[in-house]
C-alpha cells in the first residue's frame, strides 16, 4: 500500500493547476448509458474513482476508452448486463449512479446497496422513492436494489432532504420518461448544472438546473455528445488552504472561482488575501490567521467536502473555532489523527471545537476517507519533522497526482511504495 512521506515547514509558492471535477465526471460517465451513441468527455481527472467507473461501465457492456491525457470516450451501443455488482459498489458508492440511467434505458437495473461508509450511514432511500414516483417497481433483496419499469412516467418529486447523487439519478431517469418531471428541493451543486449541460447536449430537455426546482420534459431518445467537465472545486479549495496554511503565495489555475465563493469568503474572514481572476485564484498569506466558525451546508454554502481541510487550517489560526457538520453524521475521523499531531480539538456530536494556534509535529497517521486524507496532508505541510500518511488509496480516489502538484510549488512530499 502506498504512503505519503511529508516533511513540513516549506512555504508553498508558484502555480498549481486544478484537474476536472471527479464528482462531475462520475455522473457524466454514467449518463453515457442513456444513449447508443458515443459520449466524449474532456478535462476528466485521472483518479481511481474514474477507473472504477470504467470497470463498472465495462461490465455493463459499455466500450470505454481513455484518450490523450484527460479524455474518455464511452459508447453504450449495446448493454449486456444491468447489474452493478457488490464488489464495485463497495469500492465506490457512486456506482449507484448507474441505477437511474440503466432503468431508463433498459427498463431494469440491479444495483448493490452501498451500505455505510467512513463518513456516515449514507442511505439511498430518496433515490428509490423518486424512482417509484416515476413508476418503477423497486424491491431490495439479498443486499441488492432491483428496479423495474416497462415505461417511466414523469412525476412531481419533492426530495425530503437535498441529495446530490439522488438528484443526478432522478434527472438521468427522467430524461427518457414519458411526460414532464419536476424535481423539487433538488441539489444545486455545480456538478448538477454540469450534468444538465451534458444531458442537454445529448438532446434532453431540462430547465432550472442549479436551482431547487428542476423541470425535465422526457424525450424518446438521446444522442452522442462532447462535453468538457468543470474544474474540481474541492481540489481547488484544498490548494487554497494549502497556500493559506503555509503562509504561501499560490496561483491556482484552471479553476472556477464562482464555485468557491463561500470558501473564498471564509478564508478572507480568517485573514488570507485572495484575488479571484476569471479562471484563477491568487492566495497569499502572511502567516497570521484568526479563527472563524463554519457550518457545512449544501451549495452555495460551505461544502462538507472542505470541512476536514478547514479543520486542519484552524489548528493554525489564533482563537477558538466551532465547526458544525450539517450534512454527514460521522465526518470527523480526521480529528483523532490531527490530535496525534498535536492539535487541540474536541468533538461534541455534530460540532467540533478547535483551539489554535497549535504547534503540530510529524507523526504516522492513517487516512480514513478522501477529504480526511487531504486534511492530514495539509497538517503535515506545516508540522515539524516528518509525517507518514498511510492508506492513501483514499486520497488517490479523488486527487490527481497530489504529491507532484504539491512538490511543484515547493512542498517536501514523496510517495513511498
Ligand atoms: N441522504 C439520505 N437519503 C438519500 C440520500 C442522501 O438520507 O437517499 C442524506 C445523506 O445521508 C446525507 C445527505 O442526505 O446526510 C446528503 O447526501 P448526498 O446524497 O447529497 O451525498 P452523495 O450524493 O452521496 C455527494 C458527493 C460527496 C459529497 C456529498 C455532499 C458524489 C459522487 N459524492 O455524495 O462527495 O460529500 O454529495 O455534498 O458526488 C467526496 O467527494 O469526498 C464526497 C464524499
Amino acid at each position: 500500500m502506498d504512503k505519503l512521506r511529508i516533511t513540513g515547514g516549506n512555504r508553498l509558492e508558484g502555480t498549481v493547476r486544478v484537474s476536472g471535477a471527479k464528482n462531475s465526471t462520475l455522473p457524466a460517465m454514467a449518463a453515457s448509458l442513456l444513449t447508443a451513441e458515443e459520449v466524449l468527455l474532456t478535462n476528466i481527472p485521472l483518479v481511481a474513482d474514474i477507473r472504477t467507473t470504467r470497470r463498472l461501465l465495462g461490465e455493463l457492456g459499455v466500450r470505454v476508452e481513455f484518450e490523450g491525457n484527460h479524455s474518455v470516450r464511452a459508447c453504450a451501443e449495446t448493454i449486456v448486463s444491468n447489474e452493478a455488482p457488490y464488489d464495485l459498489v463497495k469500492t465506490m458508492r457512486a456506482s449507484v449512479l448507474a441505477l437511474g440511467p440503466l432503468l431508463a434505458r433498459t427498463g431494469k437495473a440491479r444495483v448493490s446497496l452501498p451500505g455505510g461508509c467512513a463518513i456516515g450511514a449514507r442511505p439511498i432511500n430518496l433515490h428509490l422513492k423518486g424512482l417509484e414516483k416515476l413508476g418503477a417497481h423497486v424491491k431490495t433483496e439479498h443486499g441488492y436494489v432491483e428496479a423495474e419499469a416497462a415505461t417511466l412516467t414523469g412525476a412531481r418529486i419533492v426530495f425530503d432532504k437535498i441529495t446530490v447523487t439522488g438528484t443526478e439519478n432522478l434527472m438521468m431517469a427522467a430524461v427518457l420518461a414519458n411526460g414532464t418531471t419536476v424535481l423539487e428541493n433538488s441539489a444545486s451543486e455545480p456538478e448538477i448544472t454540469d450534468l444538465a449541460a451534458l444531458l442537454t447536449k445529448m438532446g434532453a430537455k431540462i430547465s432550472g438546473a442549479g436551482t431547487p426546482t428542476i423541470t425535465i420534459e422526457g424525450v424518446r431518445e438521446l444522442h452522442g455528445a462532447t462535453h468538457e467537465i468543470i474544474p474540481d472545486r474541492i481540489e481547488a479549495g484544498t490548494f487554497l488552504i494549502a497556500g493559506a496554511m503555509t503562509g504561501g503565495d499560490l496561483e491556482i489555475t484552471a479553476c472556477e472561482p464562482a464555485h468557491l465563493a463561500s470558501v473564498i469568503e471564509k478564508l478572507r474572514e480568517v485573514g488570507v488575501a485572495i484575488e479571484a481572476g476569471r479562471n484563477s485564484i491568487h492566495v497569499k498569506a502572511n502567516g497570521k490567521l484568526h479563527a472563524a466558525d463554519v457550518t457545512t451546508q449544501e451549495y452555495p454554502g460551505f461544502a462538507t467536502d472542505m470541512q476536514a481541510q478547514y479543520m486542519a487550517l484552524m489548528t493554525q489560526a489564533d482563537g477558538i473555532c466551532v465547526i458544525h457538520e450539517n450534512i454527514f453524521e460521522n465526518r470527523y475521523m480526521h480529528a483523532s489523527e490531527l490530535l496525534r499531531m498535536g492539535a487541540h480539538i474536541r468533538i461534541d456530536g455534530s460540532r467540533a471545537i478547535v483551539a489554535g494556534k497549535t504547534r503540530l509535529t510529524g507523526a504516522r497517521v492513517i487516512a480514513s476517507d478522501l477529504r480526511a486524507s487531504a486534511s492530514l496532508v495539509l497538517a503535515a505541510l506545516v508540522a515539524e519533522g516528518e509525517t507518514v500518511v498511510d492508506r492513501i488509496y483514499h486520497l488517490d480516489r479523488g486527487y490527481e497526482k497530489i504529491e507532484e502538484k504539491l512538490q511543484s510549488v515547493g512542498a517536501r512530499i514523496e510517495r513511498v511504495k
